[in-house]
């Protein structure tokens, strides 16, 4: 019998990351990367000692209570942890660890495609070429908004809002933040602090979403903040589809108060609401803010190496539910 941890990895991971899981683990893996429910996950967890869950797999109260005691870690393939409760793992004596800094670079990355996506009309630009709908250039139409020398906001100033800034600065962009600390000067790099929401929005000409999903963000930008935002602002969301009010952002689409939008996350992925699809003015991706081999292979490691550490009865370097 093997004395390896027992693990279960609810996804299919990159190669060498399998081969990794493969030589320091017992582990049950999902080669097929079949959609695992709770309900599955439970089925298989007797006798375990870790998951390796991602994103994907909501970790909520009832889950974490239904698991055996010998679940110890919980060590999720994400910077995000929004869906682990992480109150209830403490409870537990789980300890939960995630895969921080990795994917910084690739998501925010992201986050100026989908300005400059969004702010530049690559959705409905592109439609024009495919669906043969351009007919000839034109001096007046359509246009898009620039981004050089206009104003951002970086809603939530950690690890991922720095690297878009620092992105943003090769733009000219003026840059304004909303957190509920102020940063280091040096980190904040000639940076707005702005300690007040509501006199943080009206200056977004664009608005960036780098926040964690908390109970404090969870349906933050809604009628009330986007009626602040300048008319014509726009929207973009590489952080997590919750902290966006559909129903609202989708109308201040349709009356043109938001001008744009660039989206990478939603609610309810992969079934978002479908009145995205039919905006014009929207420019959506499916969550590929950590979409690079390398990126995944780091966020595969990190965990891994959070795993390993915990298992080694040294303390991890990522643990979120201290
Ligand atoms: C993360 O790591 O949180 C990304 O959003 C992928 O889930």
């Amino acid at each position: 019998m093997s004395n390896k941890p027992k693990i279960l990895v609810s996804r299919l991971l990159p190669d060498v990351v399998e081969q990794r899981i493969a030589g320091n683990y017992d582990a049950i893996t999902n080669p097929d990367d079949n959609v695992l429910s709770a309900r599955d996950i439970l089925n298989q967890a007797r006798g375990l000692d870790g998951l390796l869950v991602s994103a994907t797999e909501k970790c909520d109260a009832a889950f974490i209570s239904s698991l055996p005691d010998s679940i110890k870690i919980i060590a999720t393939f994400s910077v995000g942890y929004d869906h682990i409760d992480l109150e209830a793992a403490r409870n537990a004596g789980i300890v939960v660890t995630n895969t921080p800094d990795i994917l910084t670079d690739a998501t925010a990355d992201i986050a100026l495609l989908l300005m400059l996506g969004a702010a530049r009309g690559a959705y409905w630009g592109e439609q024009m070429v495919r669906k043969q709908t351009w007919a000839r250039w034109a001096p007046t139409h359509p246009l898009g908004i620039d981004i050089t020398y206009a104003t951002l906001g970086i809603l939530g100033m950690g690890r991922i809002g720095q690297a878009v800034a620092e992105r943003a600065r090769a733009f000219k962009m003026n840059i304004n933040y909303f957190k509920r600390q102020r940063l280091e000067a040096d980190i904040e790099n000639g940076a707005n602090y702005f300690e007040s929401l509501d006199e943080f929005l009206p200056t977004c000409q664009f608005l960036s979403l780098n926040c964690a999903s908390t109970s404090q963000t969870r349906g933050l930008i809604n009628r009330r903040t986007i009626s602040k935002l300048p008319d014509g602002a726009v929207i973009i969301n590489t952080a997590r589809g919750d902290i966006v009010n559909d129903d609202d952002l989708i109308e201040a689409l349709q009356s043109g108060k938001v001008a744009a939008a660039g989206l990478d996350v939603f609610n309810n992925e992969p079934n978002i609401d479908p009145r995205y699809r039919t905006l014009e003015n929207v420019f959506l991706l499916p969550h590929l803010g950590s979409a690079t081999p390398d990126t995944r292979i780091a966020m595969g490691m990190r965990a891994l190496d959070n795993l390993d550490a915990f298992f080694n009865e040294q303390t991890p370097k990522d643990i979120v539910n201290l």
